[in-house]
């Protein structure tokens, strides 16, 4: 609980700079008034129609979780609803949320999508008046008592609910190959020392040490992330996004630098492969270890592969980075009814269950059954209460979207031409332009 609560204390308070950095625009938006909170909907009864879901769920994983919530929507939300599964492929959502935006833009909402707690959910949706508030649908399912108050401390704007958590997802895990790591003699690394150490010898023996698949920048991004979150530390790493922390500052340049010296152990097709293309490698032994979310496991899980080991990525025990997957009801959405019982099923006990045992997350709501989960996820649930808890830049908690375009754009340029001051110094441009810095 202290985790959520330093969690917790981070997003207001960032949320605060924001409104405060945001000026007469914010004041703007948060002038218009607010339509009241819908009767509750979607009661189980007669439903019908269509019930269109956005995600980009579409890999292995991804999709088996999906898929097991479609299959209970019939038993909690009877009638004859037709789900369409509207999903645009892309990890991390880049491709999707072009397409959403278009969408929303065009006044031509899906029924509900996917979105992620924080920053994506609220700078985009919601202060933007473009999401229902979903208050009387908190109150109903008694999710006040349920859910911890910083999770819906994070999803509401203004006191009101606006989603549905479904997952909770950890971002700083290096998963590894075991039998390529017993057969070279080695241990997974716990510090930037020892993965260069174990990188070597990977090297040596002509295989690759990290693999990655930046087709889509996050993965990258990512990378960073976790480089320097095992650098600068939790609340280093924290003050990146309230201008605590120095962009221009020499721990920075110091993670930076490390983070280049990772990508000189990548596969040298990484820009044409996506994260689980990357992680194909690793299955086959090509490759020995990468550093992704932990919606690999549910990638391992749907192909069948149980040699994989885990631990934080370098420099990182005992910390959460977090991220969460989110449904809420946008502004005309079609088939309302449908919809209000989709997010039923997804903020259930039962939905939670079926859902994040297969996709390699944890449950949003703690009363979940905990033998129902395999090993690494009964290990994940154990450190979510522990662990300190950051959230993810590369999947919409840490900064607003427009933010985290400028940061992915500079990895873009980086990947390709690895000169840390001037990446560093595009770094410390975009958080003055997001106005947290300066
Ligand atoms: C994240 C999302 C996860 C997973 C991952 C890879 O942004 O939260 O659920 O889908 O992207 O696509």
């Amino acid at each position: 609980m202290r985790s959520w609560r330093l969690w917790l204390l981070f997003v207001l308070s960032l949320s605060l700079l924001l409104a405060l950095a945001a000026g007469c625009e914010e004041e703007k938006e948060e002038a218009t008034p607010r339509a009241a909170s819908p009767t509750p909907r979607g009661t189980p009864g007669a439903l019908s129609g269509k019930l269109e879901i956005f995600s980009w769920w579409t890999t292995g994983g991804e999709a088996a979780g999906l898929e097991a919530l479609y299959k209970l929507y019939p038993d909690k939300c009877p009638g004859d609803v037709e789900i369409v599964n509207a999903t645009v492929a892309g990890g991390a959502g880049f491709n999707a949320r072009q397409v959403l935006t278009t969408r929303m833009l065009g006044g031509d909402p899906p029924g509900s999508f996917q979105v992620h707690m924080g920053h994506e959910l609220t700078d985009t949706w919601v202060t933007t008046g473009n999401m229902e508030p979903l208050d009387a649908l908190y109150e109903e399912e008694g999710w006040n008592d349920v859910f911890p108050q910083s999770v819906l401390d994070i999803v509401s704007y203004q006191g009101k609910p606006y989603s549905v958590p479904v997952n909770i997802h950890r971002a700083n895990v290096l998963w590894y190959n075991k039998k390529v790591f017993e057969d070279n003699n080695l241990k997974p690394p716990t510090t930037f020392d020892e993965f260069f150490q174990v990188a070597d010898t990977l090297k040596a023996a002509g295989i690759t040490p990290l693999a990655l698949g930046d087709n889509g920048i996050w993965a990258s991004a990512q990378v960073m992330e976790t480089v320097l979150l095992g650098t600068l530390g939790a609340d280093g790493y924290n003050g990146l996004w309230t201008g605590d922390t120095d962009w221009a500052g020499p721990e920075v340049t110091k993670a930076l630098e490390t983070f280049k010296r990772m990508l000189s152990y990548v596969n040298s097709d990484h820009t044409s492969l996506t994260w689980d293309q990357a992680n194909a490698l690793v299955i086959s032994g090509d490759a020995a270890m990468t550093i992704m979310g932990d919606w690999i496991e549910g990638d391992y899980k749907a192909k069948n592969f149980t040699d994989f080991g885990y631990v934080p990525t370098p420099g990182t025990k005992g910390i959460y980075d977090a991220l969460s997957d989110t449904f809420g009801l946008p502004k005309g959405a079609p088939n309302p009814d449908a919809v209000m019982c989709w997010l039923r099923l997804v903020g259930s006990k039962e939905g939670q269950e079926a859902f994040n045992a297969l996709k390699g997350s944890i449950c949003a709501r703690p009363d979940c059954d905990t033998s129902l989960f395999d090993a690494y996820l009964q290990s994940a649930i154990a450190d979510w209460k522990t662990d300190t808890i950051v959230p993810s830049l590369a999947h919409g908690a840490a900064a607003s979207q427009g933010w985290v375009a400028e940061i992915t754009d500079a990895v873009t340029a980086f990947v390709t031409d690895p000169n840390v001051a001037v990446f560093q110094s595009r770094l410390a441009d975009a958080c003055n332009e997001a106005k947290v810095c300066s």
